[in-house]
């Protein structure tokens, strides 16, 4: 029996699904993920350095302008079939990495954003102001309205602790899980990553999608596009 059919065959008789996506969920809508090669311009630059407290501190605008960057780049883009054929399926948990909001665009009611989400920004020194902003017209680096201290897009740095609400939630959805679905994620950044060891530690069975081979246990794992492979997991 296929890959394909033996995960319908595990999602049609799962209870509580939770999915987890990294960027390779949103590659096909046009939004470069992270260890592939940084298309353009950023390629000179490793990501980690600009997605970091430190590399703000050193060059704030070079941060804004890499973010703004991506912000245009996120309105011009459109959710994918994976996205939306996550989203139809009712009843699933999402539990993302991605700092895009194209599932919610696609209609998915519950995604958990542990890293954040760039179309708002936040106070840097965390006095608790926040807004959101026009991804298509972003501003640039400008004073926290509320403190003075600068305002940052509104995602986890490395070296940032996870939302920690977030984070609960997103331990609670793993654990109560009988199944997760893991798309489109390299499965390298903890402790993101270390939620598909929890969903095992609570009997739940992974199914993994994603391009290429990960290091991580699963059920099943098949190897191809999101855009292409979650469709036909999900449809009824
Ligand atoms: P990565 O770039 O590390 O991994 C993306 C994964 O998706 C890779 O394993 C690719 O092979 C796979 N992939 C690429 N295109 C695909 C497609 N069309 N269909 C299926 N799979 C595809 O991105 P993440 O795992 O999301 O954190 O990275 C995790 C975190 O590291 C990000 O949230 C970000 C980054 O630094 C922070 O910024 C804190």
């Amino acid at each position: 029996m296929g890959a394909i059919t033996s995960a319908r065959e595990l999602i049609s008789s799962a209870r509580r699904i939770a999915t987890f996506s990294g960027a390779g969920l949103s590659a096909e809508s046009g939004i470069p993920t992270f260890r592939d090669a940084l298309t353009g311009h950023w390629a000179r630059y490793d990501p980690a350095e600009l997605a970091s407290p430190e590399g703000f501190a050193r060059n704030p605008e070079l941060i804004i302008e890499w973010y703004n960057d991506r912000r245009r780049t996120l309105a011009s883009s459109t959710p994918n079939a994976a996205h939306q054929a996550m989203a139809d399926r009712t009843g699933l948990l999402h539990v993302t990495q991605n700092v895009d909001h194209l599932l919610e665009r696609a209609g998915a009611e519950q995604v958990l954003h542990l890293h954040g989400r760039i179309d708002s920004d936040r106070c840097h020194r965390s006095c608790g102001y926040s807004e959101s902003i026009d991804i298509s017209d972003p501003p640039g680096l400008r004073p926290c309205p509320q403190c003075g201290a600068q305002l940052r897009p509104a995602v986890v740095w490395f070296g940032e602790p996870l939302p920690e609400e977030v984070w609960n939630s997103s331990v609670e959805a793993v654990e109560a899980a009988d199944l997760l679905i893991v798309i489109g994620t390299s499965g390298v950044v903890f402790p993101a990553a270390g939620l598909i060891d929890q969903a095992r530690r609570g009997s739940a069975a992974v199914i993994v999608v994603n391009a290429e081979p990960i290091r991580t246990i699963s059920d099943i794992t098949i190897i191809g596009s999101a855009a292409e492979i979650v469709p036909q997991l999900l449809s009824a």
